[in-house]
């Protein structure tokens, strides 16, 4: 059987092989004595111009009913197209339908509104721009790991069932299998936690970053890449419940190291996003945001900008623009000041280093200021922060005194505070959003949609 794809097949050196084209037709027009059919099997932006003629075996019977949506198999002969636009097209000796009639088919070849592909996300795949941003995850994701083996850092597993709050920030999933409607009760009432299937409560990972650092601290230099989860309820085109984290953790690393690591590590997967999706970024440049190349190229090119969280406060007040929210030392970035940071104030992706104490999270390195922490968020035009990360506190005095006064409980950390207490260096890791990056390089405006399946407030259909 052959399994050619379309993406080989419009590749071949010459016209006039045999071949069998199989897929599913993106549109069909049928004129006298001819009919043209679109079909993808989205291996590639382009589909196949499959053309039949009454001297392709049913043609009568199957040719002509054939309607958007359905699933072919055409043999026949790989010819050069005179067509405009593309190189050959395919003329069928016979066309066979595999899967039916696709009566009423949803998806038709006009442009659909995001919104209303969200709500028939078992077909969305099958639409150019869904096709183009799954591809792209595909070659985005294997230039990650690309990344990473060539700067020796291994891949760890992290766990998704967990029983620590990484981020301290309490948005984590229960994972259980107590009855929710009458679940066992100790002698005061309380649930019973003890007789849930892990004997305590688990939650689905924030963040495999505590894991990672059990793994830096033995391997010297690992990275996760898996899904991670939070139910904060926030109904933003940046935010989702379920969304996949990249996150490289390294012994001996101080901020400034790592700050480098992700320089290299963002410049390197554009580039080789940039040289393996040439069709696909060519759609987003046309269809879906005109400055995604030129956007990435920036980035490649320019080094990037690094201020402190200090100075970045100071800009942002003399800036004279009207912000919806405050700025001040001490309040978090909102997504307005990291845009207009990267976008208007420096024009290149910006690196805002060492944070007030008390915003972050209780793992980041104290700086000797007593006020603010070694960590870092990278910030880039359209999207604003995509990656975060820290320095570790590798002192075991100040991490358990930083765990108190975030009102959590040392005890529940032992472990990682173990890793304080035997053979603890300095340290540093970051987390980037994946769907944040696929975002900016794909110019999506809304962050379901560069993922299959989006899961956020209210929405877990499909
Ligand atoms: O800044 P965050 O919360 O950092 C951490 O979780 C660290 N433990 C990472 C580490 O140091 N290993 O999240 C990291 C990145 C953010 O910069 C953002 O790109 C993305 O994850 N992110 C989200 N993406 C989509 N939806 C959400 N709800 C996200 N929350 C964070
Ligand atoms: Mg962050």
């Amino acid at each position: 059987m052959s399994t050619e794809s379309i993406r080989s097949m419009l590749g071949r050196d010459a016209a006039g092989g045999e071949g069998v084209v199989r897929g599913w037709l993106r549109s069909v027009r049928h004129a006298k004595g001819v009919s043209f059919l679109d079909v993808s099997d989205g291996s590639c932006m382009d589909g196949m111009q499959v053309v039949a003629n009454p001297e392709t075996e049913g043609y009568e019977s199957v040719v002509r009913a054939l309607s958007t949506g359905c699933s072919i198999e055409a043999r026949g002969e790989v010819v050069e197209s005179p067509g405009k636009g593309q190189h050959f097209e395919f003329h069928a000796s016979e066309v066979l339908l595999v899967g039916g009639a696709a009566e009423d088919y949803p998806l038709q070849k006009k442009r659909h509104s995001f919104e209303f592909l969200r709500t028939i996300a078992h077909l969305r795949p099958r639409t150019n721009t869904i096709g183009a941003v799954l591809r792209l995850r595909n070659a985005a994701s294997m230039a990650i790991h690309e990344f990473f083996q060539r700067e020796e850092f291994f891949y760890l597993h992290t766990p998704i069932v967990t029983a620590s709050d990484a981020e301290g920030a309490g948005e984590m999933f229960r994972v259980t299998t107590l009855p929710v409607g009458d679940p066992p009760r100790d002698e005061g009432g309380s649930v019973d936690d003890a007789r849930d299937f892990f004997g305590r409560p688990t939650y689905l990972t924030v963040s495999g970053q505590l894991e990672a650092e059990i793994g830096a601290l033995a391997l010297s230099r690992v990275y996760t890449f898996g899904p991670t989860f939070r139910a904060e309820n926030s109904n933003t085109a940046r935010h989702l419940a379920e969304f996949w984290m990249v996150e490289p953790e390294a012994a001996f690393y101080d901020l400034s190291d790592l700050a480098d690591l992700a320089e290299r590590f963002l410049k390197s997967v554009f580039e080789d996003v940039l040289d393996r999706c040439e069709d696909d970024m060519a759609f987003f440049e046309k269809r879906i945001e005109s400055q995604a190349i030129e956007r990435m190229k920036n980035v490649i090119d320019a080094p990037f900008e690094r201020i402190s969280y200090r100075e970045a406060v100071s800009i942002l007040e003399r800036s004279g623009e009207k912000f919806e929210f405050p700025v001040g030392f001490g309040l978090d970035l909102q997504s307005e000041h990291e845009r207009w940071l990267t976008e208007k104030h420096v024009g290149c992706p910006v690196v805002v280093t060492d944070w007030p104490a008390t915003i972050k999270a209780f793992y980041m390195h104290r700086n000797d200021d007593g006020e603010t922490v070694a960590a870092m968020d990278v910030l880039v035009g359209g999207v604003g922060e995509i990656i975060g990360g820290s320095q570790r506190e590798h002192r075991l005095d100040v991490l358990e005194s930083a765990i108190r006064g975030q009102g959590l409980e040392p005890d529940d950390y032992w472990w990682y505070l173990d890793l304080r207490r035997f053979g603890s260096v300095p340290h540093a890791g970051f987390g980037l959003g994946f769907e944040r990056i696929v975002q900016f390089m794909t110019g999506m405006a809304n962050i379901r949609d560069v993922i299959p399946f989006p899961r956020v407030p209210g929405q877990a259909e499909f």
